[in-house]
């Protein structure tokens, strides 16, 4: 079976740290998002996968995949010049899915329970083809499914205002290859999108066998800052400490990693808290679910639940910085005296800087 990773789209939620990266390449505990994608479609024997990618941002995903080298795994780069929706996605992947059927995958989302038990009741059940679904607060946000009895998939309503049920389809499917036939024939949605759950609704239509599960464990999108600082909390939850860099003068508690290379000095981190190779954090605290990116610098500060992309900077500020992601290069430098407050989410793009 082949895998097929969406890597495309316009990320227009995760602005402004999507002007300038690709959201799947958003660290989660300091590793791309995309980059579990592959590895829970590793984990089940999937090694060919093809990677939906757009002009923007395809360049850097190609390298970043490239670059880390997953043993085993043969990528296939797919230029979908334009983000026209998930069904609009498969269709240029055609060529090289062939008549197959395959898993497709979001490239910003995250399964704590990885593909495993889904690829189970795949293979047990030998539908036409398996959902995977979670229960959610507001599905109107999502694309929502109605089973009938026996769990099967009946219908699918994409983001409805008066939703049928609270099961939101999770962005990973195995589909069939005659999901092709079917987005042949769609027309785009009233939002301009080709829409897969109309696709697979065509399956359903068509008498194809449409299963269902819902995931165990916790599933994320992380397509809005606050979804990317939860995931980033629920990865390093999971988080077993280790320290291999230099740490000084310091009280740790907790999961702690520590890359090498990393300096931590007259501190307090209370984990879990993961620090990057050639992060600094000096005269400072870092509180829980706290990610520290590789050459960052936390100076003089209090950081907690919060997120700092590679060679970002925190300096002097007077009060807690909370619930907050700070792009590439991006600096907070405060006086070091005011007020005690919190700033809380913060959201800074690339090389921006900010004094408070
Ligand atoms: P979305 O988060 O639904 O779309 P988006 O990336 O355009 O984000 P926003 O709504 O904030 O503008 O996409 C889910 C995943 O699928 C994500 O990894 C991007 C990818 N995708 C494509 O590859 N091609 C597409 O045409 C679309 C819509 C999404």
């Amino acid at each position: 079976m082949k895998g097929l990773i969406l890597s495309g789209g316009k990320g227009t939620r995760l602005r402004p740290l999507t002007f300038t990266q690709a959201k799947q390449l958003i660290p989660v505990a300091n590793k791309p998002v995309l980059f579990y994608a592959v590895e829970d479609l590793l984990a089940v024997g999937i090694e060919d996968i093809g990677v939906v990618i757009s002009p923007e941002t395809g360049g850097e995903v190609q390298e970043a995949l490239r670059g880390h080298g997953f043993p085993g795994v043969r990528f296939t780069f797919i230029l979908q010049e334009k983000p026209l929706g998930l069904a609009h996605a498969v269709k240029v992947a055609r060529p090289f899915l062939g008549e197959d059927p395959f898993v497709m995958y979001l490239g910003d989302n995250l399964l704590s329970g990885g593909l495993g038990e889904a690829m189970e009741a795949y293979r047990r059940q030998a539908p036409d083809g398996l959902i995977l679904l979670a229960s959610v607060e507001n599905p109107q946000a999502f694309g929502v499914a109605v089973l009938d009895g026996a769990g099967r998939v009946r219908r699918l309503v994409e983001k409805p205002s008066h939703p049928p049920s609270s099961l939101a389809l999770v962005g990973v499917y195995i589909l069939p290859p005659e999901i092709h036939g079917v987005i042949e024939g769609l027309h785009p949605s009233p939002r301009g999108e080709y829409e897969i759950t109309e696709a697979i609704q065509g399956l359903i239509d068509s008498g194809l066998r449409i299963e269902a599960l819902q995931v165990r464990g916790w599933w994320k999108d992380t397509g809005k800052p606050e979804d990317l600082l939860e995931a980033n909390r629920l990865v390093l939850s999971r988080l077993t400490g280790k320290i291999e860099g230099e740490v000084r003068e310091s009280q740790l508690a907790g999961e702690v990693v520590v890359e090498k290379g990393a300096k931590v000095v007259r501190s307090r981190i209370r984990g879990p808290v993961h620090i990057a190779a050639g992060a600094v954090v000096e005269d400072s605290y870092v509180g829980p679910y706290t990610s520290i990116g590789r050459e960052a610098v936390v100076r003089r500060s209090e950081v907690e639940y919060s997120i700092l992309l590679d060679r970002a900077k925190v300096e002097d500020l007077p009060h807690l910085l909370d619930a907050s992601i700070l792009g590439r290069e991006a600096v907070v430098v405060g006086k070091g005296e005011g007020p005690r407050r919190f700033t809380a989410g913060m959201v800074l793009g690339d090389r921006s800087q900010v004094r408070v």
